[in-house]
């Protein structure tokens, strides 16, 4: 019986209509619960109504078995190895695209036409430099402060610059803002790079596309005109499009959850920029590198391989191995290309950990332990190699992995907002502190 009688077709809608229904049944009580199926991926029980119905949560530490929204946007496949933005898989846009029409696929759902790229390109391009006095802002951090500080702190503080942008119900203002993020991140990304080392910001150049106008602002000086490698500029571009998004990821349900309260939204794409700095989620491609390096030769290959192996040796091979992709990550395929190609163009095709890297993943590719566990290389492994060879020091990797997924956040946050569905985040827990017991006075404790 349900606690309060309840009607089971009173449900939270989720992206269908309730295909079946499950049952769960816990001491007295048995409860119809409706299934939903989505248009790809594993169909969901609706348990939304459980608590009302029957007195009982459900337990699902870091929410691996919850569905915390229906969405549109994104759609992975770890089984198969496939990630489609929008349906279009991200391979094929990784080749054939670029890293502004893929921002306007996350954001409005389909790729431009002509005419919506130009208007697209030119929306994104008009808003690039940002307010003159946050130039003031960065001189407050401390100059060996990490870039990522940097970022959650200056992102957070475009939340007091912007205030045309804010009203989150007029849809107008929320595309305002979606735009300013995705215009200003290169601009805000290359400053925290520049103030790191001492040099002088520099502005944004409307005049080049989105990668090549970072790569400008990072690597210009004042004193001596800079040429853009267009090679190179393709290739920030790509790695951009790889991270664009990567469905509901801690960082990404991060921004969902501080926006569900109604939050500004620079705000809550800086709180989406604090969760990634975590190295279990935006730091993986430096230890993948440090990896590479300090295995150094690869006739030490089957010592590390060896070490992976062994229980009671806390080593693992960075770079390998994902929570979701249980086939080779497709983003890790284009990851490997680009990097030959950026070797290539820099001249630092003799850099020793290429090899390394290259002979590293052959061998785990047929040793038993790595197939029999589904551990591929991710988008990590060849990440690391690359940014280093586009002249990104390590600090900044994580700072390039936040400026490609701000488009991401941005679209789930939209998608969120626009949601009739969506109230505020509030999970529950399982209370295991102690009972309710009396205030004691302190010479009685
Ligand atoms: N090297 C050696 N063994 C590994 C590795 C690895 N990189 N990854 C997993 N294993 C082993 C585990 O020891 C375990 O073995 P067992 O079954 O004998 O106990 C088995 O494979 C399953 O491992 P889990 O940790 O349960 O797998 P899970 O899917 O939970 O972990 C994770 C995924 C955390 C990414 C893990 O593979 C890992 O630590 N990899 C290295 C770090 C890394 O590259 N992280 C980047 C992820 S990509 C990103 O965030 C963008």
């Amino acid at each position: 019986m349900s606690k309060a009688g309840a009607s089971k077709k009173d449900t939270t809608k989720a992206s269908s209509e309730a295909a079946a229904s499950a049952s769960i049944s816990v001491g007295d009580f048995a409860e119809d619960l409706p299934v939903y199926s989505g248009t790809m991926g594993p169909q969901v029980i609706d348990v939304s109504k459980l608590y009302t119905d029957t007195d009982y949560f459900t337990y699902d530490p870091g929410f691996t078995s919850t569905a915390s929204c229906a969405s549109k946007i994104t759609f992975i496949d770890g089984d198969k190895g496939l990630l489609l933005y929008r349906g279009y898989p991200i391979d094929q846009l990784a080749e054939f695209g670029n890293y502004l029409e893929t921002c306007h696929l996350l954001l409005y759902g389909e790729l431009p036409n002509e005419a919506e790229n130009k208007d697209f390109i030119q929306r994104v391009t008009r808003h690039t430099m940002i307010h003159e006095q946050m130039n003031r802002f960065f001189t407050g951090f401390r100059r060996d402060a990490h870039p990522m500080a940097v970022m959650v702190g200056s992102v957070g503080a475009l939340s007091a610059f912007y205030h045309d942008s804010t009203d989150i119900s007029d849809p107008v203002q929320r595309d305002i803002a979606s735009i300013r993020m995705i215009a200003k991140m290169p601009t805000m990304a290359a400053m925290a790079y520049k103030y790191s080392i001492g040099q002088p910001f520099i502005y944004p150049r409307n005049d080049l596309d989105y990668a090549a106008n970072f790569l400008s602002m990072c690597f210009a000086v004042p004193c001596e005109p800079f040429q853009v490698n267009p090679v190179l500029a393709r290739a920030m571009d790509r790695i951009f499009i790889l991270h664009a998004d990567h469905e509901q990821n801690a960082s990404t349900s991060t921004v969902r959850l501080a926006g569900s309260s109604g939050a500004n939204p620079f705000a809550c794409i800086s709180a989406g920029i604090a969760c990634l700095w975590g190295p279990a989620h935006g730091g993986a491609n430096e230890a993948a590198l440090d990896m590479l390096e300090q295995i150094g030769t690869i006739d030490r290959i089957p010592e590390f391989i060896a070490r992976a192996k062994d229980k009671n040796d806390p080593f693992r091979l960075m770079g390998f191995g994902h929570r979701v992709y249980k086939n080779y990550d497709p983003r890790a395929r284009i990851m490997q290309k680009t990097c030959h190609e950026v070797l290539n163009e820099t001249g630092s095709d003799h850099d020793p950990t290429l090899p390394v890297a290259m002979e590293l993943e052959k061998i785990a590719l047929e040793d038993e332990y790595f197939v029999s566990r589904k551990l591929y290389p991710n988008v990590d492994f060849y990440s690391g190699i690359t940014l280093r060879a586009l002249g990104f020091p390590r600090t900044m990797f994580t700072v390039l992995f936040a400026l490609a997924r701000t488009v991401g956040w941005i679209a789930q946050w939209k998608e969120m907002i626009e949601d009739p569905d969506q109230r505020i985040g509030r999970p529950r827990q399982l209370y295991t502190g102690p009972v309710m017991r009396s205030y004691a006075e302190i010479d009685q404790r």
